[in-house]
């Protein structure tokens, strides 16, 4: 919990990380909020992430969050992984205890629920299947919120078959792994489809993927949010299914981590939205 009188501090940790809207929406709250502080991007190179998160305590830090490539090899510096996050096999977010220990947890889950409920609040995880497209961190984040929200078939396709197995063997449940040249077929009937993976995202190439069989009901949601509409979102949409970009769940995975850094709950306005969207 902050100190009144003390600058609150907290940034975001990534190789690369200038590219992450996570300062300007945090610095927005902080304004919002009429709080003297700032949230600050960090670029920490792999080598570097355990002296890294060991300074946030002496440089006076409440936490940071995690970005590509840190998740997975933050679980092994903290001092506490709580059970979601060692569920997930990932970090997003690192809470400072007053005793200066560091504790792991992962909102990507929660921001990525509440993403789509958000902007789309009759979508319900259980109304069909869900096919998830990628089985990196993103992805073990999604399948864990999509079984927790009740999904009973999630069908998984990732490019190297044996990462999506290894994650399907982990979390069991409704997860059906299907080899990666399925992955077209795959989509019939399905209720949801989320990208996981980096393709679409800007410098990356296309997802390649054929959306034929894909019922025009179905909601068609992506993690990536540079471009706030990928290619793939792009032909669901002019086939006319709803969709969903990946800023919803930058937003809203940034409220548990507020509230655990400073004991507030910022709200996702349009006006903050709005605003991160006109600089992408
Ligand atoms: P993140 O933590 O952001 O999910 P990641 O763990 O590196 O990042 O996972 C990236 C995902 O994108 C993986 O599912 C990866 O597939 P592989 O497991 O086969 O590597 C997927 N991906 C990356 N490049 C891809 C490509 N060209 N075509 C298909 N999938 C790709």
């Amino acid at each position: 919990m902050a100190h009144p009188d003390r600058f609150l501090l907290a940034g975001v940790m990534g190789w690369p990380v200038m590219h992450s809207r996570s300062p300007m929406l945090h610095n927005y709250w902080f304004k919002r909020h009429e709080l003297a502080g700032t949230y600050v991007p960090l670029a920490i190179r792999p080598e570097g992430l355990a002296g890294a998160l060991r300074a946030l305590a002496p440089l006076g830090f409440s936490g940071c969050n995690l970005t590509i490539p840190h998740k997975q090899q933050a679980m092994q510096i903290v001092d506490e992984v709580d059970t979601l996050a060692k569920k997930i096999g990932a970090i997003s977010c690192v809470i400072v205890r007053p005793d200066g220990s560091l504790a792991g947890t992962n909102n990507d889950c929660y921001g990525f629920v509440e993403g789509i409920r958000q902007e789309q609040p009759g979508w319900r995880a259980g109304a069909g299947p869900a096919v998830v497209i990628g089985a990196g961190g993103g992805s073990r984040a999604v399948c864990y919120a999509l079984a927790r929200e009740g999904a009973k078939e999630i069908r998984l396709v990732n490019r190297t078959f044996e990462r999506a197995k290894e994650l399907a063997a982990e979390f069991g449940g409704p997860i059906r792994v299907l080899p990666w040249n399925e992955r077209h077929d795959a989509l019939e009937g399905a209720a949801t489809i989320v990208n996981t993976t980096s393709q679409g995202m800007v410098g990356q190439g296309t997802l390649d993927i054929r959306l034929d069989k894909l019922p025009k009901t179905a909601l068609a949601v992506d993690i990536v949010y540079i471009p706030l509409e990928t290619p793939f979102l792009a032909a669901a949409r002019k086939r006319g299914n709803r969709t969903i970009n990946g800023l919803g769940m930058l937003l809203h995975q940034a409220r548990p981590a507020w509230k655990a850094w400073f004991g507030i709950e910022p709200e996702v306005t349009t006006e903050l939205r709005e605003m991160i969207e006109r600089t992408i």
